[in-house]
């Protein structure tokens, strides 16, 4: 299973391809002006930025919602860097970009996908990973690991080599759950990923053996 970190706090970034696990970052236009990152260039910039800290794929989110403005933008994200995913949102013109993408060999990001059938034409166009949202769909009542699980079917079912990333983690149940129904890539906060490093009983057998240790000292 492969790990992304979910921002664009460059800070974060270093904190998790230090721990050696990470895997790439998503990005999205919400978790840039989050940081503080507006204006095209400086976006473009930042994009550099996070490619030059870690090693894996990198999604950068195109903000237009036509063919033409899609083609233009995702080529120029490709541009950037070789680490470079375009992202591409889950609407007709999205899949058809998608579909242009995969000819020409530049890998893609299928986002803001909520239900099988967009994950079908997802894979049906090549991308390169589809991501579901699963995080969203909890939030209103739905079950976000059950679509997981109804992808990792469908996609078996023919043999489709679209990555699943499971998007819009939440915590670390959540990476546990999409591991267990065999999603490809989770993409989550940092406390996602450190969560995991978590159980009272590793603490309080690490200080017993420091402990132990120090008797004969
Ligand atoms: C994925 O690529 C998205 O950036 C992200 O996972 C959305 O997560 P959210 O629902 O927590 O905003």
């Amino acid at each position: 299973m492969k790990f992304f970190i979910d921002t664009a706090n460059l800070d974060q970034i270093k904190e998790a391809q230090d721990l050696g696990i990470l895997d790439g970052v998503t990005t999205n236009p919400s978790l840039m002006a989050k940081e503080g990152i507006t204006g095209h260039d400086n976006i473009m910039k930042h994009y550099v930025n996070i490619c030059n800290i870690v090693d894996g794929d990198v999604s950068a989110e195109v903000i237009s919602t036509d063919f033409e403005g899609m083609v233009r933008e995702g080529e120029a994200l490709a541009d950037l860097h070789e680490q470079i995913v375009v992202k591409l949102p889950m609407i007709k013109d999205g899949i058809k970009a998608c579909k242009y993408f995969t000819d020409k060999g530049i890998k893609t990001n299928l986002t803001l996908v909520f239900s099988a059938g967009q994950a079908l034409l997802a894979a049906k166009a090549g991308a390169t990973y589809v991501s579901p949202f699963i995080g969203r769909l909890d939030d209103i009542s739905t079950d976000g690991l059950n679509l997981i699980a109804e992808i990792r079917m469908i996609y078996d079912n023919y043999g489709f080599e679209t990555e699943i990333l499971a998007a819009s983690i939440r915590h670390t149940m959540h990476v546990i759950d999409c591991a267990k129904l065999g999603a490809d890539v989770m993409t989550g906060p940092l406390s996602s990923i450190t969560g995991l490093l978590k159980h009272p009983l590793t603490d309080i057998g690490l200080e017993k053996f420091l402990a132990d240790y120090n008797k004969g000292n």
